[in-house]
């Protein structure tokens, strides 16, 4: 996400050659739990396997996106510690039957997080191979039971300018806040990850709780969440206040529609010394595609 330009290449974004052989060791696992997570037994991508070789763990946890914990990318990783995520407590409001304030583990329970490898694509043109760790969103929303007048689900990130020095600053609109149309929100590709790599989510990636929405850019994927509220009218999100014109409410991952100060058509994976390039709604368009149909995408970019 930028507000001025694209980052430069960073030094930590060449695979060195070892880490590249032990990657290609961990996609054949990759490639079987891809194929295994969606129904039907279809491979979490259109894309070919190689395509989902993950990235190292080193870059997923210190080249981040997290303004609220500076604007730099390796300032997530450095101030994360003030970060406090235990105990945690989300707040569910708006239109359900269920609203209340309810423990992280009570958000969780019963469900077992699952493995997903997705691709993470940034609007500054890099993208990541993650191994999430995660529940559907699906599988947690119905629990809030959701009235006919939910039409959309709003996010927001804690705001506590103590533990998150970023939020001194205006830079954003603080707190962060994300929203997803309903029928996104329930799609099994959505997934409130808890973890990656195997391990619990580290607190630059969004500890405890953040959204992954693969077939976004990855600014929906709000992190260190505290509020879900169920909504009529779409949500007012961080992005599109801060730039209008440069991110949109949609968000879907398109090639074809240039960001107004530099092109989507390409993208450079970190680790990978060539871009590639990008693929329509960030290669899940078998998936996801019939969501937004008889949608203008240039329009509701
Ligand atoms: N969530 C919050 N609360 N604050 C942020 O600044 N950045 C977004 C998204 N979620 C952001 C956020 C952006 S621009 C990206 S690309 C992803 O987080 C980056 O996630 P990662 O750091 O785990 O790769």
């Amino acid at each position: 996400m930028l507000i001025q330009k694209p980052a430069d290449v960073h030094p930590s974004e060449i695979t060195p050659p070892d880490l590249y052989a032990s990657r290609r060791e961990f996609l054949k696992t990759a490639a079987g739990l891809g194929a295994a997570l969606l129904p039907g037994g279809r491979a979490a991508s259109a894309a070919p396997d190689d395509d989902l070789k993950p990235t190292s763990c080193k870059d997923i946890t210190s080249y981040n996106n997290f303004y609220e914990l500076g604007s730099s990318k390796t300032d997530p990783a450095e101030y994360a510690g003030s970060l406090k995520t235990r105990p945690w407590t989300v707040t569910v409001e708006g239109h359900c039957e269920k609203p209340g304030q309810y423990a992280l583990d009570d958000i969780l329970a019963p469900q077992q997080a699952e493995e997903r490898i997705y691709r993470l694509r940034c609007v500054e043109a890099w993208s990541m191979v993650v191994p999430w760790m995660g529940i559907p969103l699906a599988k947690i929303l119905p629990r809030f039971q959701p009235t006919a007048s939910a039409k959309y689900v709003e996010f927001t990130t804690l705001f506590d300018p103590a533990q998150m020095p970023g939020q001194k600053t205006r830079l954003l609109d603080w707190p962060y806040v994300e929203g997803l149309r309903m029928d996104e929100a329930m799609h099994p590709l959505t997934l409130l990850a808890t973890g990656l790599y195997g391990k619990e989510l580290p607190n630059q990636n969004g500890a405890p709780l953040r959204l992954v929405v693969p077939w976004k850019y990855g600014f929906k994927s709000i992190k260190s969440i505290v509020k879900i509220r169920f909504t009529e009218p779409q949500p007012r999100t961080t992005w599109a206040i801060s730039g209008p014109d440069e991110y949109g409410f949609y968000a879907n991952v398109n090639p074809a529609v240039d960001h107004p100060r530099w092109s989507q058509n390409k993208e450079r994976r970190i680790g990978d010394l060539f871009r590639r390039d990008t693929l329509p709604f960030n290669g899940y368009a078998d998936q996801v595609a019939g969501l937004y149909t008889g949608m203008d995408l240039r329009r509701n970019f």
